[in-house]
């Protein structure tokens, strides 16, 4: 076996509603916040659409997704070769790792950040460096500082997971030209489709004029399609054809390309969770609470806490499961109701 492997754990995911209702002896209802989920559901549209593909279930997909492939690229305005799929970004983040790093590689990101950066970089035998956030976002000058000529992959999460903080274009575009063009940055940009800050960087746009970085993208989030796991990156040519050579073959499947072109095309639906979505994020800006809530463009907020155990205690009697961090908890935004719930938690503690 790998010897780096040792230090790594299986991810252990939180329980369920049922388990932590017995173990706590709670009898209310428990509403599980702690993953991000879109609360509101996918399009009425993807649903019909794995109705109609119920009777091709005996096939093996189409290796490439290529009617989704060819609806991403229209919109984006790429070349359909540079979208590529996986099971959900936890697979493209494994993908990308297993063609780009060799052992002993450098891979650069960030601490407090999603940490399947971290976890396949270490099973790819690289030398991780994770530079401290700063205030909740990336810092992205000190991640400048940290490349070096043995770095082959930066990783920028964009909304970040956990924080909710973005980095706008300007600094991101800054960024870009401060590393080497030999080394690939990626922008993880699961929570995109929920920002609406009007500077968000068009990294498909920087693409143009830069060919080491690429962006991640999924219909887990405000697609709503988690329990399908599809998401893509665009890359460059010669990148995205590598990630087809360690891509496995039929590692997407025929309802999760049907359901995720459906939600795709249907944008106003999209729009109206994005926009039910901001409506009850802007009503974290007024709790009147003395613990700091990181601003946030994404569907969950961070609280920084160093009373993570009471905080996580205190809103599981409430009826809300959140995900405690060793600095905070992180809390998914649900319906108004336990939103309401949740900020009255909040004002109370
Ligand atoms: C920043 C980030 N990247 C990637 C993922 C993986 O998402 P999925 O595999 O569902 O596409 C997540 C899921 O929480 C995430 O928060």
């Amino acid at each position: 076996m790998k010897s780096q492997i040792a230090q790594l754990r299986a991810y252990t995911p939180g329980l369920s509603p049922e388990a932590l209702k017995k173990k706590l002896g709670i009898t209310g209802e428990l509403h599980k916040l702690a993953s991000n989920e879109n609360v509101y559901g996918p399009s009425p549209k993807a649903k019909e659409a794995i109705k109609t593909h119920v009777d091709d279930l005996f096939l093996y997909p189409e290796p490439n997704a290529p009617l989704l492939q060819a609806a991403i690229a229209e919109h984006y305005q790429v070349a359909p070769e540079q979208v590529v799929f996986g099971a959900g970004l936890d697979e493209m983040i494994v993908i990308i790792s297993r063609t780009v790093i060799r052992s002993g590689d450098k891979v650069v990101t960030s601490e407090g950040t999603f940490g399947q950066y971290f976890h396949n970089a270490v099973v790819e035998d690289a030398n991780i460096v994770q530079v401290p956030l700063n205030e909740g976002a990336f810092d992205l000058d000190a991640i400048a500082d940290a490349v070096d000529d043995k770095t082959a992959l930066v990783w920028i999460c964009n909304p970040n997971n956990p924080t909710g903080t973005y980095h706008n274009a300007e600094a991101i575009e800054a960024f870009i030209q401060k590393i080497p063009s030999n080394v690939t940055i990626l922008f993880d940009e699961a929570y995109a489709e929920y920002v609406t800050a009007d500077d968000y960087p068009d990294t498909v746009a920087l693409m143009q004029k830069y060919d080491n970085i690429a962006m991640l993208r999924t219909f887990s989030k405000a697609y709503g399609l988690a329990g399908l796991r599809i998401g893509y990156i665009i890359a460059p040519p010669p990148l995205a054809e590598k990630l087809n050579v360690i891509r496995p073959p039929f590692n997407t499947t025929r309802l999760s390309e049907q359901a995720a072109l459906a939600a795709f095309q249907d944008q106003s639906y999209l729009q109206q969770t994005v926009a039910a979505n901001k409506a009850e994020r802007d009503k974290f800006n007024d709790v009147n609470t003395t613990l700091k809530l990181y601003p946030t463009q994404t569907n969950f907020v961070f609280v920084e806490t160093d009373r993570v155990a009471e905080l996580d205690e205190a809103l599981l009697k409430a009826g809300i499961i959140a995900r405690a961090f060793p600095n905070g908890v992180r809390i998914t935004f649900g319906f108004p109701e336990q939103n309401e719930v949740i900020r009255q938690v909040l004002a109370q503690f």
